[in-house]
C-alpha cells in the first residue's frame, strides 16, 4: 500500500464519520442517567469491591494479558479459522468517533456515513461473490448459513416446492452445516467423500431427487482441496431443481481468482472476520453476510441499505423477507474493518492475498510432507490436512500429542481431529501474512517434535500454567471463579 492510498482511506473514513452525529440523548450525564433507573432497582451502596493500588491493578491485567495466545504474539496456524494479522491501522479507523460512537437506535439521517459504508460493502461483497444481492446482518458464518437456508425455504414455499425438505452435505463439511440445516427445519443428508477427498458423485446422484432443497458445499473443501467437479455438481443440483450453497469460510483461497456465482453457487456466506480480517477466536465478534442470486433477493433478511438519491436508508419493508436474524445491523464494527481491508488492498491486492495464502500453505506442505503423512494430494489450496495415523501406529504419537507439544515452542496448535474424514487430523493454515522465516521455523519444530520420545510427548505441554485439562470435565463442570 502506498502512502497516498493510506491517506485516502483515512480521509474517506473520517469523512464518513463526519456524516454521522451522535444524538444529544446519547450523551446523558451520569447523574441524569441514574434518574432514569427505577428507585427500587438502585443499590443502596456501591458494591464492596477490593481496593487495590493502580500498580497492583496494572500488574494484574498485564500479567493476565501475557497469558493470552493471539495472532499478535504467536504463529497461529489454526486450520479453517484463517487467523491472519489484523492491521492496527484498521482498528484505529474503526475507532474514529464518527463511526465508533453511534447508537443503533439513531435515525438514518444521523448516520449517513455508516450507511454509505454498509451500502458500499453490500456492493463489494456481491461483486466478489459474482452474485446479485447481499444482506450484511448475520453475526458469523454459522448464522449466515442459517439465514441463507431460511431464505431457501421461503423461496421454495413461495414456489409451492414444499416437498423440498432435504439439504445434502458432504461428510467433510464443518459441523455448523448440518446443524444449520436442522435448525432451519430441513433433514441433513450426508454425502460421502471419494478416495481423493472430493465429493463422491455416485453417492450424490443416488441421494439427489425432488426432495433436495439445497446442496451445501465448502469450496475449497475442509481438506484444502478445490472441488474440481464443481461444474458437474452444480449442473446436477440445478437439473434436479435444487439450490447450491457455498460455505464461504475458505474464501481466502479464491478471492480475486474465481467467484462462487461463476462456478454455479446460488447463495453463500462470507466470514468477514476471517477472509477480510477482524480480531476473532475465543469468542471474538464475527460477521457472516450472505450473498444470493436475484431470484432469492426478495427473501433476504432485513434491513438492507438502499440508496435514495444522495441519501442512504435502511429498508425494512420487504414483504417476502425472512425478517431479522439479529438485532440492528449485525456487527458493523467488523464490517467496517473488513471494508478497510478490502479498500486498502484493492482488486489486485486481494488477488495477491489469495495467491500468497495458497503459496504459503504449499510451501509449508512441501517442508513437512516427507515426514508427516498428508493423505490427500501433493498440493493444497490455503490449508492442508496432515494425519498422525501412521505415527500413532508406529510410535504412539497422536495428533493431540503434536498439538500439545507445539505449545511448548510458543505456537498455537493447528486444528485437530477435523475434518472427521481424515483420521488423527492436523489441519494447518498458515495464511498469507506469515514470512518464510516463520514457516521454516514452524516446519523445523514440527519435524523435531515427531522425532521426540513418545513418553515425553504424552505429557506435553511442559511449560504452560495448565498442562492437560480433562476437556470433557471442564466442559461439564466449568470453574468460573479465578480463586476459591
Ligand atoms: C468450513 C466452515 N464453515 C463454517 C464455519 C462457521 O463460521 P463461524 O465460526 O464464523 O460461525 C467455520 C468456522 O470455523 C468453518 O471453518
Amino acid at each position: 500500500m502506498t502512502n497516498n492510498q493510506s491517506t485516502d482511506l483515512l480521509f474517506e473514513i473520517s469523512h464518513l464519520g463526519r456524516r454521522c452525529h451522535r444524538l444529544p440523548a446519547c450523551d446523558v450525564p451520569e447523574k441524569d442517567a441514574t434518574a432514569l433507573v427505577p428507585a427500587d432497582a438502585l443499590a443502596d451502596a456501591p458494591p464492596p469491591l477490593t481496593e487495590v493500588g493502580e500498580i497492583d491493578l496494572i500488574r494484574h491485567f498485564v500479567n493476565l494479558s501475557k497469558r493470552n495466545m493471539s495472532i499478535d504474539t504467536n504463529f497461529y496456524p489454526l486450520g479453517s479459522c484463517t487467523m491472519k494479522y489484523n492491521p492496527k491501522r484498521h482498528e484505529r479507523l474503526a475507532g474514529l468517533p464518527g463511526m465508533a460512537n453511534l447508537h443503533p437506535l439513531q435515525s438514518d439521517a444521523s448516520c449517513q456515513g455508516m450507511l454509505a459504508m454498509l451500502w458500499s460493502m453490500q456492493n463489494i461483497l456481491a461483486e466478489i461473490a459474482g452474485l446479485d444481492a447481499v444482506a450484511l446482518q448475520p453475526a458469523a458464518g454459522a448464522q449466515g448459513e442459517l439465514a441463507a437456508l431460511l431464505v431457501a425455504a421461503a423461496y421454495n414455499r413461495d414456489k409451492g416446492q414444499t416437498q423440498r425438505t432435504r439439504v445434502l452435505i458432504p461428510d467433510s463439511a464443518h459441523g455448523t452445516n448440518p446443524a444449520s440445516a436442522a435448525i432451519a427445519g430441513f433433514d441433513a443428508v450426508s454425502i460421502k467423500s471419494n478416495d481423493n477427498g472430493l465429493v463422491d458423485l455416485a453417492d450424490l446422484k443416488s441421494k439427489l431427487d425432488d426432495r433436495t432443497a439445497v446442496f451445501m458445499i465448502t469450496n475449497p473443501n475442509t481438506i484444502g482441496l478445490f472441488e474440481s467437479q464443481i461444474g458437474e455438481i452444480t449442473k446436477l443440483i440445478h437439473d434436479a431443481g435444487g439450490l447450491v450453497y457455498l460455505d464461504g469460510a475458505n474464501m481466502n483461497a479464491i478471492v480475486g481468482v474465481t467467484r462462487p456465482g461463476d462456478f454455479g453457487a446460488d447463495m453463500m456466506h462470507y466470514n468477514v472476520h476471517k477472509t477480510f480480517t477482524g480480531p476473532h477466536g475465543a469468542g471474538g465478534p464475527g460477521s457472516g453476510p450472505i450473498a444470493v442470486r436475484a431470484m432469492l433477493a426478495p427473501y433476504l433478511p432485513t434491513p438492507i441499505v438502499v440508496k435514495d438519491g444522495d441519501a442512504f436508508k435502511q429498508e425494512t419493508n420487504r414483504p417476502k423477507s425472512i425478517g431479522r436474524v439479529r438485532s440492528f445491523f449485525g456487527n458493523v464494527g467488523i464490517l467496517l474493518r473488513g471494508y478497510c481491508y478490502i479498500r486498502t488492498l484493492g482488486p489486485k491486492g486481494l488477488r495477491a492475498m489469495t495467491e500468497n495464502a495458497v503459496l504459503n500453505a504449499n510451501y509449508l506442505l512441501a517442508l513437512v510432507k516427507h515426514a508427516l503423512d498428508v493423505p490427500h494430494g501433493d498440493r493444497c489450496m490455503h490449508e492442508f490436512v496432515a494425519s498422525a495415523s501412521k505415527l500413532k501406529r508406529a510410535k504412539r504419537i497422536s495428533a493431540m500429542e503434536i498439538a500439545k507439544r507445539l505449545l511448548d515452542f510458543g505456537y498455537h496448535a493447528p486444528t485437530v481431529y477435523f475434518p472427521l474424514v481424515v483420521p488423527e487430523a492436523l489441519m494447518i493454515e498458515p495464511t498469507e501474512t506469515e514470512s518464510k522465516e516463520t514457516l521454516d521455523a514452524f516446519a523445523a519444530t514440527l519435524l523435531k517434535i515427531i522425532d521426540e520420545d513418545p513418553a515425553f510427548l504424552q505429557n506435553a505441554p511442559h511449560t504452560t500454567p495448565i498442562s492437560r485439562p480433562n476437556d470433557a470435565k471442564a466442559f461439564k463442570e466449568p470453574i468460573l471463579r479465578w480463586k476459591a
